[in-house]
């Protein structure tokens, strides 16, 4: 899992540097920020996930990493200060949030001015419909033309975004204008 975190990143990430205070937001086991932190010991990393068993089972997998922590927070209510963070990231989650609008504007929020919110998620298709009707986790997909007009309205520009696996899975980095 560690080593299969560990070439997610860059991909994830297409390359983009995750740099200084980094929130990942609905982190799960911990195991990207740890690939994360490993990859670049020098920034500063909160991983959050609304579920506090996967809280713990995250602070466990950081236990060796002193600039980083896990806490339990819901993404679409984040209890951190405005433009607090340089980098969110946001790694297959957004669409188990129902209103995963509302998790782009709170990562926005906590961006400061020339941050960037950076990740990947499902879009909607049939087979994502079917594997997530069958393992029964709360989710709704996000509509291939929906994910822009959410960065539009928050105010963050599209720096890169990508689609992959035949228009399955999106790839994006969104930067926080630098003077607003
Ligand atoms: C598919 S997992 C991805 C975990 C991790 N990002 C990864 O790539 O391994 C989705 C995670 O989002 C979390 N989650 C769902 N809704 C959330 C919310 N509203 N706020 C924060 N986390 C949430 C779930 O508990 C789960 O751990």
């Amino acid at each position: 899992m560690e080593s299969f975190a560990r070439r997610m990143v860059p991909w994830a990430t297409q390359g983009f540097p995750v740099t200084e205070n980094v929130l990942e937001i609905g982190g799960g086991s911990g195991a990207m920020a740890e690939a994360i932190v490993q990859a670049n010991p020098w920034v500063r990393l909160t991983t959050t996930n609304a579920d506090p068993v996967m809280v713990e089972v995250a602070q466990q997998c950081l236990v060796r990493f002193p600039h980083a922590e896990a806490c339990q927070a819901d993404a679409t209510r984040l209890p951190f200060e405005d433009e607090s963070f340089d980098t969110v990231v946001s790694f297959l989650m957004l669409h188990h949030v129902i209103e995963w609008e509302h998790a782009v504007v709170e990562g926005s929020r906590v961006l400061r001015p020339g941050g960037a919110l950076v990740g990947y998620d499902l879009l909607a298709s049939r087979m994502a419909s079917l594997v997530h009707r069958a393992d029964r986790s709360p989710h709704r997909l996000i509509d291939p033309g929906a994910f822009k007009p959410v960065l539009d309205q928050v105010g963050l520009e599209l720096l890169a975004l990508r689609l992959s696996f035949g228009g399955r899975i999106l790839r994006f980095v969104a930067q926080k204008p630098a003077t607003r």
